[in-house]
């Protein structure tokens, strides 16, 4: 079954966003860099890894379901926050407005009973429930730190310490 062009055009708008997401944590981590925590930054950069991974997925889904991959120009994000906790309040609020997207996308894919997509997306509604608890735990985290320099640099190694992502998932070498 092909996937009709208005899930299409979604999944193309999903996989602009998803890398639009890599862009916006690109650019916290030049803002941690910049604030000498290079431990968030070393956390942003594998967050980069992340969403590109997850634009893999989309793409790759299009052109196995027979739709055109439309890579559209990808908006700049901001760059400048007042604080580590401003930074991680975006990213848990860009998170739950990704699982939205996500959502809106299922609720169109199940309208249509296009079943190749609704499972395609399970992996989503798993990995966005990561996605914001990461986030929200990190941002939490901050909160309960608050002006403790000792602290903040405790956690900046803590996050410097993550490990990078396990790999683009793979497409089947069959011919
Ligand atoms: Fe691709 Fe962070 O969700």
């Amino acid at each position: 079954m092909e996937i009709s062009k208005e899930l299409a055009d979604m999944i193309n708008d999903q996989l602009n966003f998803e890398i639009y997401s890599g862009y916006i944590y690109l650019a916290m981590g030049a803002w941690f860099e910049d604030q000498n925590l290079s431990g968030f930054a070393r956390w942003m950069e594998i967050q980069f890894d992340e969403e590109y991974a997850h634009a893999i997925r989309f793409w790759r889904h299009l052109y196995e379901r027979g739709a055109k991959v439309e890579l559209k120009a990808i908006e700049a994000p901001k760059t400048e926050w007042t604080s580590p906790l401003e930074a991680f309040q975006d990213a848990y609020e860009h998170e739950k407005l990704v699982t939205e997207r996500i959502y809106k996308i299922g609720e169109l894919a199940e309208q249509q009973k296009d079943r190749a997509t609704l499972s395609f997306l399970n992996w989503f509604y798993d990995e966005q429930v990561e996605e914001e608890d990461k986030t929200m735990t990190i941002r939490d985290t901050l909160k309960m730190i608050g002006d403790s320099i000792p602290a903040l640099l405790q956690l900046d190694a803590k996050l410097g310490a993550r490990p990078p992502v396990s790999g683009v998932p793979q497409e089947s070498t069959e011919p």
